[in-house]
């Protein structure tokens, strides 16, 4: 089985199928189509041009959150989602200016803290930072 890696975005029906593949709730179509294309960095991995894993950065070049972190269900566990969030963050640093750095920020689902910290990221509230904070506002 080739699994396969592009800097792209993913298109608007993989996208949706990816989050429904994963149990999360989706946002209107005019959004999604909105967010996907104002991604700075996104990654997606293809098995047989089915796109199977994603994961995208939105940011302004000092501060990224990433976001979207999905492998659908049949293919986890096999390295895909490590890969996604490593080419993810070469890329990012492909284009930090010389004497600059970049803070990658990102919430974890419930129970997937592990996960990204053996990608290098360390869990807060830590000795620097408090607790990261987050606010839902729903649309009349
Ligand atoms: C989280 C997710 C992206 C991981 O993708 P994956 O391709 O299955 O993960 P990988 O196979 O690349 O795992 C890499 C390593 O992390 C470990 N890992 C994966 N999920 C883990 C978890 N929930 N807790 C602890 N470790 C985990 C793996 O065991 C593996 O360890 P190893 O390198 O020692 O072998 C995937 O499970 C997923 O899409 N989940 C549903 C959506 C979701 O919750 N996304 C995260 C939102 S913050």
């Amino acid at each position: 089985m080739d699994i396969e890696y592009f800097n792209e975005i993913p298109d608007y029906e993989s996208y949706v199928n990816l989050r429904l593949s994963v149990g999360w709730k989706i946002f209107c179509k005019e959004q999604m189509e909105k967010a996907i294309s104002r991604s700075c960095y996104s990654i997606i991995a293809k098995i047989d041009d089915e796109i199977v894993g994603m994961a995208r950065a939105v940011g302004d070049s000092m501060y990224y959150t990433i976001v979207d972190v999905i492998v659908n269900p049949k293919y986890q566990g096999q390295h895909i989602g490590s890969n996604i969030i490593q080419r993810l963050i070469h890329e990012i640093e492909l284009n930090i200016p010389k004497g600059g750095r970049v803070l990658i920020s990102l919430i974890a689902a419930s129970g997937k803290e592990d996960f990204y910290v053996k990608q290098g990221f360390s869990i807060i509230p830590d000795e620097e930072s408090g607790p990261g904070l987050r606010k839902i506002i729903y649309g009349e």
